[in-house]
């Protein structure tokens, strides 16, 4: 019998990626970038599967090059910004993605900046390379504590949650505010629901953001938001790039609006070198490595493929997207 044909848009881990071998007809894309848009559109043609990445942009032109023999888009990833689920979802095509395994590396992650950007760690590591260490000094690179201070969590999901957990073992106080509201989430962690994004904007010392992309969230950190946080704010985004407004992001680092940003998205993505964010020392910026652990990059690519194998093979698969109600 044949194998269903597939195509798998980047190397995966081993892991994941041998599932797919196994069951499938697989063309996999060798390249370290993600296939040019022209060139996705020739490889999905005729495939009953597709593993993507959130860098491979599939919306209803793609899916209608596959063909409609295409049952299955399996997203490499939790987010799913970069399918178009409508288009899917009139297309009887089912969509899969990858949620659970990497909340917590997530949240790890999500501390980690927060973190540095309170004490302010690589640019004590670049005050070193620099040469400038010269004696210890009473008044140089001081931070913000962050054991009593308030971290305000925008977006009470899975994330969210193990980020509050995470708070509460350095003495914080957590406030969040969810657009979905959601009191039973934060009972769970000691977390205190705002009502209003503008309250937790006023009160938070520390602010991660951690909602889904989508029109509604899309620049919710713009000038007036980030006009209403304290001078002495740091703001951690793990979610998505787009969420934060980046032109007015940088204005007010570096009009001493809010103190520092700790970054791991960014818009655009990637983040060209000579960006202007990547010239203030109050602006940190890793590249999307929120999951990058190897243990979840390894779930992450089981749960994919998992998915993809499901959705070729007629069986509905572990974790599909559904539209919003
Ligand atoms: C996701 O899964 O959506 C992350 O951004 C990458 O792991």
């Amino acid at each position: 019998m044949n194998k269903p044909r597939v195509f798998v848009a980047r190397i995966i881990p081993e892991a994941g990626l041998n599932m797919v071998l196994d069951t499938c007809d697989a063309e996999i894309w060798p390249d370290e970038l993600p296939p040019p848009s022209n060139i996705l559109l020739e490889k999905v043609r005729g495939m009953q599967g597709i593993l993507s990445l959130l860098t491979d942009r599939i919306d209803g032109e793609v899916m209608d090059a596959a063909g409609p023999q295409l049952k299955i888009i399996s997203n490499y990833a939790v987010g799913f910004d970069n399918i178009d689920i409508e288009a899917a979802s009139e297309r009887g095509i089912l969509v899969g993605n990858t949620p659970g395994i990497l909340t917590e590396t997530t949240a790890d992650l999500a501390f980690t900046l927060l973190m540095s950007g309170a004490r302010r760690i690589v640019e004590g590591s670049d005050y070193i390379r620099a040469g400038r260490w010269k004696t210890f000094k009473p008044m140089e690179l001081l931070g913000l504590d962050i054991h009593h201070a308030t971290l305000g969590i925008i977006g009470m999901g899975r994330i969210g949650i193990e980020l509050a957990r995470r708070a509460k073992g350095f003495d914080m106080e957590v406030i969040y505010f969810d657009h979905r509201r959601r009191p039973e989430k934060g009972d769970s962690v000691g977390a205190k629901m705002c009502h209003s994004l503008d309250e937790l904007l006023a009160q938070a010392d520390f602010i991660s953001l951690h909602v889904p992309l989508t029109t509604e969230t899309h620049h919710l950190i713009d000038a007036t938001a980030l006009g209403k946080m304290k001078r002495t704010a740091i703001l951690i985004n793990t979610s998505r790039g787009q969420v934060v407004d980046s032109d007015a992001l940088y204005e007010a680092l570096h009009s001493g609006k809010i103190t520092y940003a700790a970054l791991d998205v960014t818009d655009p993505e990637p983040l060209p070198p000579d960006h202007k964010l990547l010239t203030l020392p109050n602006c940190l910026v890793v590249p999307h490595i929120g999951s990058a652990s190897v243990a979840t990059r390894n779930k992450m690519a089981v749960m994919a493929a998992e998915n993809l194998v499901a959705g070729v093979s007629g069986q509905i698969p572990p974790h599909i997207v559904k539209l919003p109600a």
